[in-house]
């Protein structure tokens, strides 16, 4: 799948917009995400940590909530960290292949014009995918 510039542009910009509302006061990395749903809507998600830190979620995985609760299902993903490019952790990558495992994912950050675009069976090559024997 191809994704058009302008659509690039739209996802970052609702990653940063998202990135702005993080929850993240333990680490100080406010991460913002945004998914492209099947249907052209963008749904976006924030880290929000917790004091017990393994309760933490991260940005992807609570813009892929908000798709799924919309009743829409993703098809691309943007993320923007503050300074460098942050690339979807291993949790948020099996989480993001369960809906399109080869969706293009696009890493921006806020300090500069800075992306990069590459795909999710790039960064998780033989994802898990559950069948019954
Ligand atoms: N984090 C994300 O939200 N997404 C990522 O892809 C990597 C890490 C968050 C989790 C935690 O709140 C902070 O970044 C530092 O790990």
């Amino acid at each position: 799948m191809e994704l058009a510039p302008v659509t690039i542009e739209r996802l970052i910009e609702a990653a940063r917009r998202a990135q702005q509302k993080a929850y993240a006061p333990y680490s100080q990395f406010p991460v913002g995400a945004a998914v492209l749903a099947e249907d052209g809507r963008i749904f976006a998600g924030c880290n929000v940590e917790n004091s017990s830190f393994g309760l933490t979620v991260c940005a992807e995985r609570n813009a892929v909530a908000a798709t799924i609760v919309a009743g829409a299902r993703p098809c691309a993903v943007a993320v923007v960290a503050s300074a460098s490019l942050v690339a979807p952790c291993g949790a948020c990558r099996q989480v993001l292949a369960e809906f399109s495992p080869e969706m293009p994912v696009v890493l921006a950050n806020s300090a500069t014009d800075g992306r990069q675009l590459t795909a999710l069976d790039a960064l998780l090559p033989d994802a898990f995918h559950f069948t019954r024997d």
